[in-house]
């Protein structure tokens, strides 16, 4: 079984929310020369999860970045935020640092390293899944504004972001812009935050993941001198090496911490993540939060993706952390399986406590569900 993700109709724009998303992505063959496929496939050799820097990440960036804002109704518990506005990197400007990529590569410059799929990912459209926002990422951040998670958070003594299958990351994304504004009104206590985004492909993770937080930090702090000229062409941000620093900077005094990991979820996924710095210190009661949007669209997905949350769920359990997974999917994806209701029976099974937060009934039916261990301490 394989799927295609392809850049018609697929993505979620500004005013419109395509109907080929009511179905699952229809089938492709990766090509034969690939020694790993661009997507996982049962049977199939996966990429092995490997850990990416932040730093690595940010000296590939290109000179500028084009991208578009996604608006997002997302009222929260204290009904003080009501309009949310993303940014997301426009597709045709990764097609534009790919193709300059692949001009270095053929006058002999260093080859960059894509993991073996990007160039086939975005050139061929054989897949691009994590390229483009899906609509039930949207759901889960409606959700997390209506939660107020990161009040909750304000009692931990740390907090750890997962976004499992993140691609443009739109969950994370709020989360993150959310601290930026509590912070620049001084209602953030402080506290080490890590997001660790995890994406199939490592591609994903350096030309869109990455890019989208930089320009929401860049977009939230636009009066920052050293943003003053950045921003002169509209739907563009025009990078200097004093602008990556000062994000760099603002990470680090704001206590704010990426990870990246790329590969499939695995043993090798869980020891990745476990050898972060976030999980390693010893700080007490810390605070895991694990969100995925459109995981579990096949029956091995939803296989893989429950195998993972519960092996963190139950190791924070463990380690006495207060963890919680937030999951949204559509009620069914036609013709493969899979579906949120398939997740929600796996997850009592394995006797979680499963509140299901929202359902959208209209165009195709999707949900996002609140997932915790028994006594795991997370109202
Ligand atoms: C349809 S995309 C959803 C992207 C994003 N969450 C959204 O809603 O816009 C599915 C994501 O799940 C990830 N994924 C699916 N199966 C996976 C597996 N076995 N291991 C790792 N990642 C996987 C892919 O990398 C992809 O980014």
């Amino acid at each position: 079984m394989s799927f295609s993700f392809g850049f018609s109709g697929d993505d979620i724009d500004n005013d419109n929310i395509t109907e080929s998303q009511t179905s699952a992505p229809p089938a492709a063959q990766p090509p034969a020369s690939m020694s790993y496929s661009a997507f996982p496939v049962p049977g199939k050799p996966q990429l092995p999860a490997t850990l990416h820097s932040l730093s690595d990440f940010l000296s590939q960036l290109p000179s500028k970045i084009a991208y578009d804002l996604l608006d997002i109704e997302a009222t929260d518990a204290g009904a003080s935020e009501t309009q949310l506005r993303l940014p997301r990197r426009e597709l045709w400007d990764v097609r534009v640092q790919l193709m300059a990529e692949d001009d270095e590569v053929a006058n002999g410059e260093d080859r960059v390293d894509d993991g073996g799929l990007g160039k086939h990912d975005v050139k061929t459209g054989i897949y691009e899944g994590g390229f483009k926002s899906w609509e039930s990422s949207i759901d889960l951040v409606k959700v997390l504004a209506a939660q107020d998670e990161l009040t909750a958070a304000q009692e931990a003594s740390s907090l750890r972001v997962i976004e499992l299958g993140c691609g443009t990351a739109l969950p994370s994304l709020a989360m993150f812009t959310w601290v930026m504004k509590r912070i620049s009104r001084n209602q953030w206590h402080q506290k080490p935050l890590s997001f660790i985004l995890a994406d199939y492909n490592p591609s994903v993770l350096r030309l869109v993941t990455l890019p989208n937080f930089l320009l929401a930090w860049a977009l939230e702090n636009t009066h920052d001198p050293v943003l003053q000229n950045a921003f002169s062409i509209e739907g563009e941000l025009e990078l200097s090496p004093e602008i990556i620093q000062a994000f760099e900077q603002f990470l680090s005094s704001s206590g704010i911490h990426f990870s990246f990991i790329s590969g499939a979820w695995s043993p090798e996924f869980i020891r990745c993540l476990y050898d972060l710095p976030a999980f390693s210190s010893n700080l007490p009661a810390p605070t895991t939060l694990m969100v995925g949007a459109e995981t579990i669209y096949s029956p091995f997905a939803l296989q893989a993706f429950t195998q993972l949350v519960f092996t963190i769920l139950e190791r924070e359990k463990a380690s006495n952390a207060r963890a919680a997974a937030y999951v949204a999917a559509k009620k069914l994806y036609f013709g493969v399986g899979g579906s949120l209701d398939d997740f929600i029976e796996a997850a009592r099974s394995k006797g979680a406590v499963v509140s299901e937060l929202r359902e959208e009934s209209e165009g195709v039916r999707r949900g996002v569900v609140h997932c915790i261990l028994q006594d795991q301490g997370h109202q």
